[in-house]
């Protein structure tokens, strides 16, 4: 059990972000230049709304983001540019709403699965759910474009990182600072979409 908030979750509450999975995402994007200003970016997972604050908070007014989860963001997420959905980002529902809302220059996943505790079992759905991603982002980015995915770490993410080494200038698996030591959690993280789909 973890009982007191350490260094990252003080400094989310410090700087009005509801998760410190915001200084995960930061440290990608300062390494890898995910999100630049103007850009179409979609966010998978995105509840309770810390990596979409950090991008509406770099794009400052400028394109546009499409959140997309299962559950409802928190109260204090709030964009001008923001276009939150409920839903399952697989659902067919949703799907028509990223032909209508992309192409994007950046889709960003933090989505993770209910987790049993069995690891087998999480980094399996963990797998599935990082594999969804990975085809809905190929079919979805825009020539150039960077894609991020968390996967819970079970040795089969090579495949998938094998994959985006085809179809990215760079793909590359990261773990952040801010991920937790515990956590099996890792990135993949593919820059430069070579021949999109849109
Ligand atoms: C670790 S949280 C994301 C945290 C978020 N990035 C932030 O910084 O506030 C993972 C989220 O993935 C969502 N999720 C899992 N499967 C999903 C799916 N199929 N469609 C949409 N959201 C999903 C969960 O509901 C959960 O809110």
């Amino acid at each position: 059990m973890r009982d007191k908030p350490d260094h990252y979750s003080l400094q989310a509450q410090r700087e009005g972000y509801p998760a410190r999975s915001v200084y995960k995402l930061k440290e990608i994007d300062e390494k890898f230049r995910i999100i630049k200003r103007g850009n179409n970016i979609l966010d998978i997972g995105a509840s309770p709304g810390s990596w979409t604050l950090y991008v509406c908070r770099k794009l400052k007014g400028t394109g546009s983001i499409t959140a997309v989860d299962l559950k409802e963001p928190g109260k204090d997420i709030k964009c001008s540019n923001l276009k939150f959905f409920k839903d399952d980002a697989f659902s067919k529902n949703f799907q028509e709403t990223a032909v209508k809302t992309g192409p994007y220059d950046a889709v960003i996943s933090d989505a993770a699965p209910s987790t049993t505790g069995n690891r087998t079992v999480d980094t399996g759905r963990s797998y599935n759910l990082a594999e969804d991603v990975l085809n809905f982002a190929l079919k979805n980015l825009k020539s150039g474009g960077n894609l991020v995915i968390k996967i819970f770490q079970g040795g089969d993410e090579h495949q998938l990182i094998d994959i985006m080494k085809t179809e990215f200038k760079t793909a590359k698996i990261f773990k952040p600072k801010a991920s937790r030591k515990e956590s099996f959690e890792v990135f993949l993280v593919g820059t430069g979409r070579l021949h999109a789909e849109q």
